[in-house]
């Protein structure tokens, strides 16, 4: 049995006291009948706040970050490293979102570094992938997405597997308001299970949680989580309000 695994990517928004009044406020109308994972991935700057709120009101809520260089310490300005995020608390670490591969220039090799390095730190990392527009018009979007999947995970051993999330997000879904249909994104998290079964085996495979990232809200949750191999969500613009949040966690699921 795969447990559901919601998470909240906030991206650029909220200052630390904006998303200290954020969590707050979640924490007050908090519950969570599928009892699924929860993760919010704030910026950088409210991590520490957010923190201190998930800890004084005891909330069941995992803490991310969004991104992290692959390096412990040094000369790399600006850079935070995956011993730093730990040190704040943080279990969970966004790492290849596409908006990073698109305006910051990150590519699988990076991805891979980064991905190890957050297994070496004992974080968490959740990878993500997925095509742009164009490649899936070309019809190569399933092609596309196994090698990434293959070359961000190279050299990565079976025992960091377990702590590995997998986030399927077309490009083109992001942000946008159009989603995939529940059927083409369980295709997609159908064929990239398949090929971890091929690089780690079945039992591995099985085990995976595959999320599905791309205008996700509260009227089409519910369809995506009854798809075989959703196991979740990283939702963007609707993990930015509370109710719709709440609404997400809460889908109509099996209970
Ligand atoms: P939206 O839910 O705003 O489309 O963003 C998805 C996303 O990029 C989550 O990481």
């Amino acid at each position: 049995m795969r447990r559901p695994f919601i998470a909240g990517n906030w991206k650029m928004n909220m200052t630390h006291l904006q998303a200290a009044n954020f969590i707050q406020d979640l924490g007050d109308k908090y519950n969570n009948k599928n009892n699924c994972e929860v993760a919010v991935c704030p910026p950088a700057t409210a991590l520490k706040s957010v923190k201190t709120i998930i800890d004084s009101d005891n909330l069941d809520i995992k803490l991310g970050a969004q991104n992290m260089y692959y390096e412990t310490s040094g000369a790399f300005t600006g850079e935070i490293s995956p011993v730093m995020l730990k040190a704040l608390g943080v279990e969970y670490v966004i790492i290849g979102h596409s908006e990073r591969r698109q305006y910051f220039g990150e590519t699988n090799s990076d991805i891979n570094k980064k991905t190890k390095a957050a297994f070496n730190a004992d974080l968490k990392p959740i990878m993500c992938v997925g095509e742009s527009l164009e490649i899936r018009e070309s019809g190569k979007a399933g092609q596309f997405v196994l090698s990434q999947i293959e070359e961000c995970l190279d050299g990565i051993d079976e025992e960091s597997m377990v702590d590995l999330t997998v986030a399927y997000e077309p490009i083109w879904a992001i942000g946008t308001g159009k989603t995939a249909t529940s059927g083409d994104a369980n295709d997609m998290c159908a064929a990239i299970r398949k090929k971890i079964g091929e690089l780690y085996g079945k039992k591995i495979s099985e085990t995976t949680i595959i999320q599905y990232g791309g205008s996700v809200k509260p009227s089409n949750i519910s369809e995506l989580m009854k798809m075989s191999d959703i196991d979740g969500a990283l939702v963007g613009g609707a993990s930015l309000e509370v109710d719709d949040f709440m609404d997400i966690i809460n889908y109509q699921g099996s209970q």
